[in-house]
């Protein structure tokens, strides 16, 4: 999605605008640009990448110490240099970048057509540059008193960074629906859409809330929202390093995080589970007896995090016997479901601010049910919306393909999975210090199953040229075919799909032949004979069959073409050990391919539109 990042200080602005932009390549971009004021607002802009920008801007002079700078995910009008942000407004009053949409664009530009304007740009956001621009000069008011009558106006989502020519020395940056975050330093301001450009400047930040506006010079913040009440700052500790957004020493972040889920998995349950196998989840602890005796689970999420989702429903429904349903966001939003005030909706999502979630998450509340969070970027949207919640504390994931934050959702899932239960008392003594134990020994084993890299890099060879991919798994082990299925197509562009094993007889079975690679994910578990007979039906149809099995397994390993051991784990955890394979096995095969495994064609990180 868009990135804006912004300075005002004593800096020389520019290179912390590309520094910061590039830190923000992660979130996925089709364009970029900054502007400048040294008096005179400059704008460069264009389509491709931060490194065209740079290239475009040539030698130029560049000075200045207030600026800002956008990288755009297109939604209204096509990927092109006029497209691209900033955007001046008609007679070049106002400049502004924008995130989100500004949903009655379409009414509001007829609107200013008809009062003289016209529009350089297929964008909802130059339409409200314009906006800005008439209310100033018809109402002769201040510009910080036009940008608020403007956002009265507009309908939708708005992450803002505006600069008024008559006021050089000030930036104004507004927030509804689309997150922006204010870095505090001595007589300088920093402004991001998310605390990566900012966290090697200052570590005290401010979130902006829905409805806020800031007026900023470089030695003075005033904080109001758009019905001019002022409101007070408040300014937080940053828990982020420089080092967790670099790629020491890997090739991509992809790999990286790939790599530190041992990390990972131990930060999330650092603290909460202890040595004599209590659980604790702080987060939760008022709302526990609410969950414990809730009518129903619901849970909800995009992508990876409904994937995870999927897992926490397996577990709490065998582990707590508490009825549990998974939907994607974007369906529950906008179908009519049956929410019950004694439910407790549970939104998963790594970056806290993907759209469809948070709209879920507003409709869940507007039928008075609790809803709780499981997000790994503190301070985003979801956490700050939610009555509850786990941080995964999995660190920073840049990578567009998530992976650690998979992992470490699954285990707070697995973590409230146990607690329930234990409080229930729907599972046994015996299960229970069992999980706990698989939990705690989860770090080595996935140090173990990482040790086959080069195995793995090697059986991708023989999959990369293939043109589908099937993958398939039982129980706790389906939600992990949807998963490596979706990390394969979203870096690799290898159409695959993942199934259930049984379901494969139904309709995919016709697939198959000697072309069709078919990833099974058969470790030892109550469903292990099924699965094997699931392999003899792929190679009784010549499909090419790799299979992540159990250490020692002898059976599967000699009907498979190739085999990946994971070390032994309770069928519950096993979801946390086989998907390493397949991220793997993902990575090679789109590197292989010569895919851009960071940032793949046409997607974000996080998806803040709908
Ligand atoms: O930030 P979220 O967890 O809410 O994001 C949800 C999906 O957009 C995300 O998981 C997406 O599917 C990833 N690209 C998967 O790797």
């Amino acid at each position: 999605m868009c990135g804006i990042v912004g300075y005002i200080g004593f800096r020389d602005a520019f290179p912390i605008l590309i520094k910061g932009l590039k830190r923000l390549e992660y979130r996925g971009y089709d364009s970029a640009g900054i502007a400048l004021n040294n008096g005179n607002i400059k704008v460069y802009k264009c389509k491709g990448k931060v490194s065209d920008l740079e290239s475009f801007i040539g030698n130029d002079d560049i000075s200045g110490h207030v600026g800002m700078g956008h990288t755009r995910w297109a939604t209204h009008g096509v990927p092109n240099d006029i497209n691209a942000h900033p955007h001046k407004s008609q007679n070049g009053h106002f400049t502004l970048i924008h995130n989100g949409i500004i949903e009655n664009y379409a009414e509001l530009r007829k609107k200013l057509s008809n009062r003289g304007y016209s529009f350089k740009s297929e964008t909802d956001s130059e339409v409200l540059a314009n906006l800005i621009e008439y209310i100033y000069l018809k109402g002769n008011v201040t510009p910080e008193i036009a940008i608020r009558l403007a956002l009265t106006k507009v309908e939708g989502a708005y992450g803002l960074v505006i600069m008024a020519n008559k006021q050089p020395d000030t930036l104004f940056a507004a927030r509804k629906g689309s997150p922006l975050v204010i870095g505090v330093g001595e007589d300088e301001y920093f402004l991001a859409s998310d605390a990566t450009p900012i966290v090697e400047y200052t570590k005290s930040v401010i979130y902006l809330n829905d409805n806020d506006v800031a007026i900023i010079k470089k030695d003075e913040l005033v904080l109001k929202n758009i019905k001019n009440d002022t409101l007070t700052p408040k300014v937080q500790k940053l828990d982020l390093d420089i080092g967790q957004i670099d790629k020491n020493g890997f090739d991509h972040f992809m790999i990286k995080e790939i790599y530190e889920q041992p990390k990972a998995i131990s930060d999330t349950f650092r603290g909460r589970v202890s040595a004599t196998h209590d659980i604790t989840l702080g987060g939760l602890y008022d709302i526990l007896p609410k969950l414990e005796n809730a009518r129903r689970i619901l849970i909800i999420g995009c992508g990876t995090s409904w994937h995870a989702g999927m897992v926490g429903e397996y577990l709490i429904e065998e582990l707590a016997r508490i009825p549990v349903e998974v939907e994607y966001a974007s369906e529950f939003r906008y179908r009519k479901p049956v929410i019950y005030k004694d439910d407790i909706v549970i939104a998963i999502s790594q970056s806290g601010e993907t759209a469809d979630t948070l709209a879920a998450i507003k409709m869940a509340k507007e039928a008075g049910t609790t809803v709780l969070g499981i997000c790994n970027v503190v301070g985003s949207s979801i956490p700050r919306e939610t009555d509850g919640g786990v941080y995964t504390h999995a660190g920073p994931e840049i990578g567009v393909a998530s992976t650690k934050a998979f992992t470490a959702q699954v285990t707070v899932l697995t973590m409230i999975a146990i607690l329930l239960g234990k409080r229930r008392g729907s599972i046994d003594n015996y299960l229970y210090k069992e999980l706990i134990d698989g939990l705690i020994s989860l770090p080595n084993k996935i140090e173990e199953v990482l040790k086959h890299n080069n195995v793995i890099k090697e059986i991708s060879s023989h999959i990369k040229d293939a043109p589908n991919c099937l993958y398939l798994g039982r129980g706790y082990l389906f939600p992990v075919a949807l998963e490596g299925a979706l990390k394969l197509k979203e870096i690799s562009y290898i159409h695959a799909e993942g199934y259930p094993a049984a379901e494969m007889k139904h309709g995919p079975i016709a697939l198959i032949d000697e072309k069709m690679p078919v990833v099974v994910i058969a470790t030892k578990d109550s469903s292990y004979e099924k699965i094997v007979s699931n392999i003899q039906e792929v190679k009784a149809r010549k499909g090419v069959v790799l299979a992540i099995v159990t250490q020692g397994d002898t059976v599967i390993k000699n009907m498979a073409d190739y085999v990946i051991e994971i070390p032994e784990i309770p069928e519950q955890l096993a979801a946390l050990l086989t998907v390493i394979p397949l991220q793997l096995l993902s990575y090679h095969i789109a590197i292989m391919r010569g895919c851009n495994v960071d940032q793949p064609r046409n997607l974000a990180k996080s998806v803040t539109v709908e």
